[in-house]
């Protein structure tokens, strides 16, 4: 594979102030990342600590294997809501290495309103587990958690993707025969109490676990016993009594040591093989792309200039190279693994759908994971090209998307709009993972564009009776639509919603994305079969 030649100069003014203000983006970045790191309150969190009780993220280190990363996702899930009472939504998911094995980690944050989930906790929750289902991920879930937040219920409860999903999808990850553990390191009450029930195996730690159908106030309530939750569902109860729990433990750290002893017993994947390269970094240094990525996102950007500061030395096997430019396609090498790259450089034209589309069949074919680079405005608009079939050639790259069933990964690192957003394997899409970077944006279409459509829309109601607005109504509400898609264009409203799993420092990006596909490796790559591709 030849190496990108690379056009850019890092002594340029244009790239030193473009890196002066992504250092800014990233400062905000981090600081948010801090903030909610350190969890629920300081009075909630040394409470916490003097029961004896590890942190979540604490509890987290000690189970994966010394010196080997997480992958924590979604960690500003909720970011902006509920007065800021949610840090990272109450819980912490992402993927960890137990004994060399992938594992999606589900952990309550207790300090976090006793652990409650809110809608965007259940959210967490059941993303996470459907990238377990999706990669064939072992789970472990370290319940201390107080179940649903009571004043949130009419949010939370009742609907398909609400608190009942998650017993559903332990049900549906047993039959797929992928392991399950529950550590029950506090409360685990009311629904919550399934969890470790259909668990494979559970472990309860001795005076702080619990686990009850209904919690010592509602037995009260619905029945007048008096009891205790010791008594009623506590760790002595649940090991000896009623066997719920498989495992006592004397701490968290015990309960950890007992849960990753589980690890080294459990059947070994039946995982993917691909054809790996040794590792190289890529030779131009990764920190230029804060010199690059697009701030100002009307700033065409050369994707060649970010491809080479990810992929294994800068190499590059550019597919169709001088056709349709506007979107680069290619195969390289990332952290050694083999994958094909489909970068927007551009509006999508016919002839880059058909090219998009062609590139994904040649990864399904060859069984290449393919990485979806987004900086995408969207497909191109106007007569010619309508009468050039553009929806249908559009339709043929969305199709190939939709059904290519390699993993796919999806990194927006500009604009993620319109109907390039489905092509380029946005959410609907089911990429494996996705993530922004913090200077990206993702809505229906530009602020700039939605006010000009919207505005028209307006002017021609009026003109049909016979009004007109003037010049300073139109600049009140061209104003209005610009702030509304400011705010909601921004990749810190999109990850709050849980849309993605997480927004990354540009540097991460291939350590990151290469943690997804060793996960993906761990269930063989289905098949792909296309439907109809009209012509
Ligand atoms: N809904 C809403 N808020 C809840 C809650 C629930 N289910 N459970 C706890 N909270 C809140 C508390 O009001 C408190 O809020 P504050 O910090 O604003 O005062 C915070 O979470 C911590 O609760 P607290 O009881 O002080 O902490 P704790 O560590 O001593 O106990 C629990 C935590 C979860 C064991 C305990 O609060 C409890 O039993 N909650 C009720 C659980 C329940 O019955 N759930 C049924 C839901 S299906």
């Amino acid at each position: 594979m030849y190496r990108i030649e690379s056009k850019i100069n890092p002594g340029s003014p244009e790239f030193i102030e473009n890196k002066n203000q992504y250092l800014q983006l990233l400062k905000t970045y981090r600081d948010r990342i801090r903030e909610v790191r350190k969890g629920g309150s300081d009075i909630a969190v040394e409470r916490h600590k003097k029961r004896g009780k590890l942190l979540a993220r604490e509890r987290i280190d000690l189970l994966i294997d010394p010196n080997t990363p997480f992958l924590e996702l979604s960690s500003l899930a909720a970011w902006g809501a509920f007065d800021g009472q949610f840090p990272s939504a109450g819980i912490v998911t992402g993927i960890g290495v137990i004994h060399g094995r992938e594992t999606m980690i589900v952990a309550n944050d207790a300090t976090v309103k006793g652990g409650t989930y809110v809608a965007e906790t259940i959210k967490k929750h059941v993303r996470a587990q459907q990238i377990a289902i999706e990669n064939h991920l072992p789970c472990v879930y370290m319940v201390d958690s107080g179940g649903v937040f009571l004043p949130e219920q009419s949010k939370v409860f009742a609907d398909r993707f609400d608190f009942g999903r998650f017993f559903y999808n332990q049900s549906q990850l047993s039959a797929l025969g992928i392991p399950q553990i529950a550590i029950v390191m506090g409360s685990c009450t009311a629904g919550g109490a399934y969890v470790p029930a259909m668990s494979d195996e559970t472990i309860i730690v001795k005076k702080q676990g619990t686990i009850f159908i209904g919690g010592p106030p509602l037995v009260k309530a619905a029945t007048g016993e008096e009891v205790s939750a010791e008594e009623l569902g506590g760790a002595d109860v649940h090991t000896a009594i009623s066997g719920v729990a498989d495992h006592l433990a004397e701490n968290d750290r015990h309960a950890i040591q007992i849960c990753r002893n589980i690890f080294q017993t459990l059947k070994p994947p039946r995982r993917q093989i691909l054809e790996l390269s040794t590792i190289e970094a890529p030779f131009y240094d990764p920190e230029d792309i804060y010199g690059i990525a697009p701030i100002d996102l009307k700033k065409q950007v050369d994707v060649k200039e970010i491809i080479a500061r990810v992929v294994d030395g800068s190499r590059f096997h550019e597919f169709k190279a001088r056709y349709a430019p506007t979107l680069i396609t290619g195969f390289a090498n990332i952290m050694g693994f083999p994958v094909g790259i489909i970068a927007n450089n551009g509006v999508l034209f016919s002839e880059s759908s058909l090219k998009g589309a062609h590139f994904i069949e040649l990864c399904t074919f060859r069984n290449v994971p393919i990485i979806y680079l987004q900086n995408i405005t969207g497909f191109i608009v106007g007569k010619q090209y309508e009468r050039g079939g553009i929806a249908r050639d559009g339709a043929k790259f969305v199709h190939a998307t939709a059904n290519a069933q390699v993993p796919k990964f999806t990194v927006i690192f500009g604009g993620s709009f319109g109907a390039g957003n489905y092509a380029m394997a946005g959410r609907a899409y089911d990429p494996r993972l996705l993530f922004m970077w913090p200077n990206s944006k993702i809505s229906v279409m530009g602020g700039e564009q939605a006010s000009g459509v919207l505005i028209q829309v307006k002017e021609d109601q009026l003109k049909s009776r016979g009004l007109q607005m003037d010049e300073k109504e139109r600049e009140a509400l061209r104003e209005k639509i610009l702030k509304k898609y400011e705010e909601e264009g921004s990749c810190y409203y999109s990850t709050a919603r849980i849309w993605d799993d997480g927004i990354i420092d540009p540097v991460d990006t291939r350590r990151i994305l290469a943690m997804g596909i060793a996960a993906s490796l761990n269930k063989k790559f289905p098949e792909t079969k296309y439907g109809v591709f009209r012509m």
